[in-house]
């Protein structure tokens, strides 16, 4: 599917099931077991280089790893997400740095932020860079917020992500995904705009639901030089592998769940 397909597939109904990835061995698995999008996700900060966040991801490994994610998924729709300090300063650089992940091979960007951000995504889409807009918790604002806390969960805050949900899908993104809120806000949310939404700990009525491919096989255990057993892994995270035996099988698992409505369920939604 191309992305228009995938945008006017999200809008009539069908879930979008999608896949953080980072090279092009787990690419080529994921299109064979029919993930709708993959994310070149700057988490990559932590699962890959063993970080305590993703605020030390740079554009050169963005690119470096778009490009693995892209030779490895020729026929699959690729978002790559815009590392910290890549499109807060001025528009110009945001264009050009996105560009760059266009021409590594990706399809759409995403960044984080509402606010001043809107302005940006319009600047990008308006000149032919597809957009998705990150709300709810924006790793990259981790030290703002003050650790890994859901969002909206005040009516202030609540008022507030639905006004930067409204004002992105006015300004043209394609799809706006949402971390850690209330699956109430997402719904209303998505509910309430055009634009697809893509949950993570967002409860099931999103348009489509994204995981980190680590948190779904069971393999990610924490920052690296910490014990495993410190590590608790969050309430939205679902071990797929555990109740199959190969990794292609556990990625289908969680297309076909995504697809019938049943993940996340209660328990992964706040
Ligand atoms: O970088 C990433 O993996 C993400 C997901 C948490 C959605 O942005």
């Amino acid at each position: 599917m191309t992305l228009n397909e995938l945008e006017k597939s999200a809008l009539s109904g069908e879930k979008i099931a999608m896949l953080t990835c980072y090279d092009a061995t787990f690419a080529k698995l994921m299109e064979v077991a029919g993930v709708d999008m993959l994310l070149v996700g700057d988490s990559l900060g932590m699962v890959l280089q063993g970080a305590e966040n993703t605020l030390n991801v740079s554009m050169h490994h963005m690119t470096y790893h778009t490009k693995s994610v892209a030779a490895g998924a020729p026929n699959t729709v690729i978002m790559a997400d815009m590392p910290l300090g890549s499109y807060e300063h001025d528009d110009e650089a945001a264009y050009k740095n996105a560009e760059w992940l266009i021409r590594s091979g990706a399809h759409i960007v995403k960044f984080e932020g509402g606010g001043s951000k809107v302005k940006t995504a319009r600047y990008l889409v308006e000149r032919g860079i597809p957009v998705c807009a990150h709300l709810g918790f924006t790793p990259q604002s981790v030290n703002q917020l003050g650790g890994y806390k859901i969002q909206g969960k005040t009516d202030e805050s609540a008022a507030n992500i639905m006004a930067d949900a409204l004002a992105m899908s006015e300004a043209g993104v394609s799809f706006i995904l949402l971390e850690m809120v209330p699956a109430a806000l997402a719904k209303k949310i998505s509910t309430s705009i055009r634009t697809p939404t893509i949950g993570i700990g967002a409860g099931v009525d999103c348009g489509g639901q994204v995981l980190v491919i680590q948190d779904l096989l069971g393999i990610y255990t924490g920052v690296a030089g910490k014990a495993p057993s410190e590590f608790k892994a969050p309430r939205f995270v679902k071990n797929f592998l555990s109740d199959t035996n190969s990794i292609e099988s556990a990625i289908r698992h969680y297309v076909l769940a995504v697809k019938q409505k049943t993940f996340p369920a209660i328990e992964h939604s706040y």
